[in-house]
């Protein structure tokens, strides 16, 4: 088939390389020029395991384009929307300038019976618009417009995209759904895929997002009761996640969820509720809650070195969360921010395996980085962990203990080995066990 696809970030971009590797004819379209002529070049502009190979494979073979002319939906047989939808500035609802706009500007180069299948993530009614949107501008398209929300995480794009959980098309055309069976029929799996209506496709991407982010915040106030009542947030997980109507996953209680999409969809999803007159209040304590969590893992933070004059703070993880580049709503950007706040005689070096990069665009010279995780600990009095890197459970802590002022270490992920730290003579501290 022939694919465009507008936008090529975290969704756009990991979609297009994968629809291109099963063998379908790829251009992936952006305004923004320098990505799109580092993306020529071979370089890719967002870090995902798995992901180089794949890109330099698929530009070789000629099945990928990349350009920032939205021409080149001539002739495709499917649009994809991927384009950002932040939240607006002044009212944090879904910001739809850019779907809004790419609707206008492909219109008028549609050629034959086109499909425009929305991934972005948007609020009920959006798909009707950009029909109205499409119709207005080319009065002869012959088009339909399908909800295809997307449901990748980042750091695991490859492996969602290949293996999805399930393909949900908001459509109520059958030449479209057509269309959409014939752009999966290449996947090895056998995809679940149901069709439903576009305004539950829309209304289910956001149902989603919610329900997790309430899920994490769940896990997290289960790891407050924790701490003060002598139970384990991890094993009181475990026992709740062996119960198959509540799953395991999800249930790793941290310093609250982050990223592009949970702060975002959560707010959206309230506001959306609103204008229609539904108080949707345990999305609305979950997006309370989880602002008021940074602050309180800043402050666990800073505690921890309160009678120090000058204390000097690592901190391992900028990403929020392992297997990204990406800091957008970072727990550990937004915890470090707080305790500069908090404490202006602090001194903090952090290191992240790819978002050192990133995290310097935001927080720029008010914190050190390190080029590697061992760095963080010299002569540090707390050494934090913000990001649930796997790699920091391996890091030689009996070396890195002769480096410390103090040995003691803040785990915010509940990732390192209690026992051994303990050992090691380190004062160590987790999330949601009881503190003697
Ligand atoms: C999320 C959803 O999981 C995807 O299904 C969805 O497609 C995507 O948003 C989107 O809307 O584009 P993502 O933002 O990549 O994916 O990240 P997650 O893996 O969901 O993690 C979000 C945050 O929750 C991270 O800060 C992570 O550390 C935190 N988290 C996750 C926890 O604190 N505990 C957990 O048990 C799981």
């Amino acid at each position: 088939m022939k694919i465009a696809i507008i936008g090529t970030g975290y969704v756009g971009l990991p979609s297009g390389i994968g629809f291109a590797s099963l063998g379908h004819n790829v251009v992936c379209i952006d305004k923004d020029e320098n990505k799109i002529k580092n993306l020529q070049e071979g370089r890719l502009t967002l870090y995902e395991d798995g992901l180089q190979d794949l890109f330099l494979k698929v530009l070789q073979n000629g099945r990928l384009k990349l350009t920032t002319s939205t021409q080149a939906v001539k002739d495709a047989d499917i649009v994809i929307l991927a384009v950002g939808t932040p939240p607006h500035p002044e009212t944090g609802e879904a910001d739809l300038r850019y779907i809004y706009a790419a609707a206008e500007e492909l219109a008028p180069h549609l050629t034959g019976y086109t499909v425009i299948a929305d991934k972005s993530t948007v609020p009920v009614g959006t798909g009707d618009m950009v029909e109205k949107i499409i119709a207005k501008n080319n009065k002869n398209a012959d088009f339909d417009v399908v909800s295809l929300p997307e449901f990748l995480r980042e750091g695991f794009a490859l492996h969602d995209f290949f293996h999805p959980d399930r393909v949900v098309v908001g459509a109520n055309k059958p030449r479209a759904c057509e269309v959409i069976k014939n752009l999966y029929a290449s996947f090895e799996d056998k995809i679940n895929m149901i069709f439903v209506s576009r305004p539950s496709a829309e209304t289910i991407k956001y149902a989603s997002n919610a329900f997790l982010a309430m899920k994490i915040h769940y896990i997290n106030e289960m790891a407050d009761f924790c701490e003060k009542s002598g139970a384990n947030i991890n094993e009181v997980a475990l026992g709740m996640g062996l119960d198959s109507r509540i799953g395991n996953k999800f249930l790793n209680a941290g310093p609250g969820y982050g990223g592009s999409c949970f702060p975002k969809d959560t707010l959206a999803m309230s506001l959306m509720a609103e204008k229609y007159g539904v108080e949707m209040s345990l999305i609305n304590r979950t997006i309370a809650g989880n602002k008021e969590r940074k602050i309180k893992m800043a402050e666990r933070i800073l505690s921890s070195v309160q009678n120090i004059k000058n204390p000097k703070i690592g901190v391992l993880g900028l990403a929020f969360k392992n297997g990204t580049d990406d800091v957008r709503e970072s727990p550990a950007i937004e915890i470090i921010s707080q305790m500069l706040k908090f404490n202006k005689n602090i001194n903090i070096t952090a290191f992240d395996y790819q978002a050192n990069e990133n995290a310097k665009k935001i927080l720029d010279n008010q914190i050190n980085y390190a080029s590697s995780p061992e760095n963080v600990f010299d002569n540090a009095d707390v050494v934090a962990v913000l990001t649930e890197w796997k790699e920091f459970k391996t890091l030689d802590f009996e070396k890195l203990s002769a480096k410390m002022h103090t040995k003691r270490i803040v785990d915010l992920r509940n990732i390192l080995d209690e026992d051994k730290l303990k050992n090691l003579g380190f004062e160590y501290s987790k999330i949601g066990s009881f503190q003697k």
